[in-house]
């Protein structure tokens, strides 16, 4: 039943993928020291109590390998987490959101116009990274002309396909960390100088409201701001290159979905919707426990790390019947790609909306678009993600 091609690179370790299912919910892994979940129940329990399971995840690390964290709101716990968050979230209610689709409508149209009778493309580059890249720049308040920065940076982040392990103490991992907080490096002293700006003069940016927002009386410390802002801009894009890529990739493997689409437009949301759960673009998030706790039939005691993965929850047949076939007609569909409780994502609403333009416009401009049997889609090498990194096409016009 899978649509998995070996050719796409897809991690290894994502069975689930592959239409496997894991012998136990929950199995603590000896290689790395962390617990990986893999049941629907058991996520959903985890995600609905922050107090037992913390987001609070740097402490488990060694002290060479902790970095600030503060403003980092996936990585807070109640109760300063929800007063932070309660500073931006009204920058991305539905509301708000939806009146970005004018401007979100005239990027996309533009890097469309540059695609013009071109008899091939590259999806991630063509469209799905420029677009919510420069829409999130545009937010914050940074240029988004330099996103070829940003995308170096994000790249550095993400490119490794070794999975971190507590227990690794070989040079390779050390390496691999030390290069991976350099380029967050890189980006928090770009954010940083961007926030003393807007301390120097405000401007009508989140940036700006970062700067002057106040928690219970007191602005937030330089650190907190650039690692919020740092937050949002990464999530703001990574996420959303991977879910546009990865539904046009789930719409080729099934032309009669991809027939549907170009029909009735009304469809795209649940396209998009079931896109998220078979190919979840975050796949995994971390908590730590607080206590002990029995957990999937497993003892679990406190202070550990677990992988929460959202990715194999969202195929698990418990609660997805034939989990592993695409179909948009599921109704309701009760995936957690965007996660669940305290840390739904905040974006949420900004990612279905660039979802459903970017696709709409990209099928209105080409009327038959097909991948390229002479170069396959290639996945992201991290672990801990799911989505394309290049999806080449050939268009009508060839
Ligand atoms: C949180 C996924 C797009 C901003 C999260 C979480 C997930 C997620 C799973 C929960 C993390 C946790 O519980 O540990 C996604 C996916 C996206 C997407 C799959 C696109 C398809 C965006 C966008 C933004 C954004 C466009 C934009 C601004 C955030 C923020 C949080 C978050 C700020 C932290 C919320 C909190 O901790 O309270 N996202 N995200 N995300 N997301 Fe997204």
């Amino acid at each position: 039943m899978t649509i998995i091609d070996d050719a796409w690179g897809l991690h290894e370790g994502h069975f689930w993928l592959r239409d496997r299912h894991p012998d136990r919910p929950v199995r603590f892994d000896e290689t790395t020291g962390m617990w990986n979940v893999y049941g629907y129940p058991e996520v959903m329990r985890i995600l609905g109590d922050p107090k037992t399971f913390s987001s609070d995840t740097a402490r488990t690390l060694p002290p060479e390998m902790q970095e600030p964290t503060e403003g980092n709101l996936v990585q807070m716990d109640p109760p300063l987490h929800g007063k932070l968050r309660k500073l931006v979230s009204h920058a991305f209610t539905p509301k708000v959101v939806a009146d970005l689709e004018p401007r979100i409508a005239e990027v996309t149209g533009e890097l469309l116009d540059a695609l013009d009778g071109r008899d091939r493309l590259e999806l991630v580059a063509d469209l799905a990274y420029p677009l919510p890249v420069i829409v999130i720049a545009e937010l914050l308040g940074v240029p988004a002309g330099d996103r070829h920065l940003f995308k170096q940076w994000v790249d550095g982040i993400f490119d490794s396909s070794r999975q971190f392990s507590l227990r690794d103490q070989s040079e390779e991992q050390v390496r691999d960390l030390a290069y991976v907080r350099e380029q967050v490096t890189h980006l928090t002293d770009y954010l940083g100088e961007h926030v003393e700006e807007r301390r120097r003069r405000p401007r009508a940016d989140l940036l700006t409201k970062l700067v002057e927002a106040e928690v219970d009386g007191e602005r937030l410390t330089r650190t907190e701001v650039v690692n919020f802002a740092n937050l949002l801009l990464l999530a703001g894009h990574i996420t959303t290159t991977m879910l546009l890529g990865n539904t046009v990739l789930c719409l080729d493997a099934h032309p009669e979905w991809f027939g549907r689409v170009r029909e009735d437009r009304s469809t795209i949301p649940a396209v998009i919707e079931e896109s998220l759960r078979f190919f979840s673009p975050f796949a995994t998030l971390g908590r730590v426990t607080d206590v002990d706790v029995e957990l999937g039939g497993e003892h679990v005691p406190a202070g550990e790390l677990l992988m929460v993965w959202v990715a194999a929850a969202n195929r698990d047949p418990r609660q997805f019947a034939d989990p592993g076939v695409f179909d948009p007609t599921r109704d309701p569909n009760p995936h957690l790609a965007f996660g669940r409780g305290i840390h739904f994502c905040l974006g949420a609403p900004l990612a279905r909306l660039e979802g459903r333009i970017a696709l709409g416009m990209l099928l209105d401009r080409f009327p038959r678009l097909r991948t390229d049997p002479d170069e396959p889609p290639q996945f992201l090498a991290s672990p801990n993600l799911t989505g394309v990194r290049r999806l080449p096409l050939l268009t009508s016009a060839g």
